[in-house]
């Protein structure tokens, strides 16, 4: 029997396992209820007494090998497969709900705003915040010391020695219109949506900035009534197919003849309430011919080519549809605001 355990304690020496699974076959084989150990356990009874001794120590030396060599296994195998054996997540478990933000209200309207002139063939366009005089003044046609230019309140970031080259922040977007012409050419038809900046105090009603969406379009023969179609169409899919729209003869001096658009307003459909000082209609947007000047200060000539452009202030039309009253929360961040907006 000596004899026996020592050859099973050389193969426990060289014994190798590279899986859990050759891991469990070891256990098995020696450590189970009907492995090896207890079998040499059980022939040990009928060991002759004067050699229980020496049997003895050699039986409980295997004994602990086979239990080292069987933990030494498995911690090898465990290891190598890296924790996932040992996982003590519960998966079972929910998971912690992602909270989800809002789209400021500005971006919901902006995003509505040009998706509907999107669909009526309308591209986006681009411009800076930080313009020269040409373009957000001269080349519209604002003469020099025109008072139009005192009522844009400019933040003006250097005084160049010729006005035309004074850098400023825009005071409006119709700064694109100029881009655009210039580096295109008819026909054009793009909607230009961005930041502006005047130097007004902080109020509920007024903002040293806010947003404005330009359009234009020039190309052959296009018409007063286009300009009026095309607004129609547009204040029906934002503010309701009921929506009427009226023009007023105003001024621009990048447009003749200039009108003001207002629709009907949405919030007493005409019988007069706070928000159109009863008079049933509000006022949306700026609008107008553009100049056979401006077309000229961009290479495109008068003669060939009429287009029509407008601007609307994307903080007003936000206010009226949503009926909010004081300017300063669109800028302030305050969440419980902004909440209100989800899913909108
Ligand atoms: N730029 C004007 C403003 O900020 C708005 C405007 C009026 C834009 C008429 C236009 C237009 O393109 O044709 O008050």
């Amino acid at each position: 029997m000596l004899e026996k355990i020592r050859d099973i304690i050389t193969h426990i020496n060289s014994f190798q396992a590279e899986s859990s699974e050759e891991v469990e076959n070891f256990r098995l084989k020696f450590l189970s209820r009907k492995g090896e150990l207890n079998l040499l356990f059980d022939e040990f009874k009928l060991v002759a007494n004067d050699q229980k001794r020496v049997v003895g120590q050699e039986l409980n030396a295997l004994k602990n090998l086979i239990e080292e060599k069987f933990k030494e296994l498995s911690e090898k195998v465990n290891e190598g497969a890296g924790n996932n054996t040992r996982l003590d997540l519960d998966l079972s478990l929910p998971s912690t709900p992602n909270s989800l933000g809002s789209l400021h209200p500005l971006s919901i309207v902006r995003k509505r705003i040009v998706e509907i002139f999107s669909r009526m063939g309308f591209n986006s366009e681009d411009g800076p915040e930080i313009e020269s005089d040409w373009y957000n003044f001269s080349a519209l046609n604002f003469a020099e010391n025109h008072p139009a230019r005192e009522m844009q309140d400019t933040f003006f970031i250097e005084k160049a020695a010729v006005q035309k080259d004074d850098i400023l922040l825009r005071t409006h977007t119709s700064n694109v219109q100029i881009r655009l012409m210039e580096y295109k050419k008819p026909p054009l038809r793009s909607i230009m949506a961005g930041r502006v900046y005047r130097n007004e105090a902080i109020s509920a009603r007024a903002h040293c900035q806010f947003h404005q969406v330009e359009g234009l379009y020039v190309d052959k023969n296009v018409s007063f009534k286009d300009l009026k179609d095309t607004l129609l169409h547009f204040a029906k899919e934002m503010f309701g197919k009921d929506t009427k729209i009226r023009l007023r003869p105003s001024y621009f001096p990048f447009t003749e003849p200039s009108a003001e658009i207002d629709v009907t307003c949405f919030i007493c459909h005409g019988k007069g309430c706070n928000i159109c000082k009863h008079s049933g209609w509000v006022e949306i947007a700026g609008s107008g011919m553009v100049d056979p000047d401006v077309l000229k200060n961009c290479n495109i000539d008068p003669e060939e080519y009429t287009g029509f452009a407008f601007g609307m202030g994307i903080e007003r039309i936000t206010m009226l549809k949503y009926g909010i009253n004081d300017l300063r929360l669109f800028f302030e961040n305050d969440v419980r605001f902004l909440r209100q907006f989800k899913g909108a």
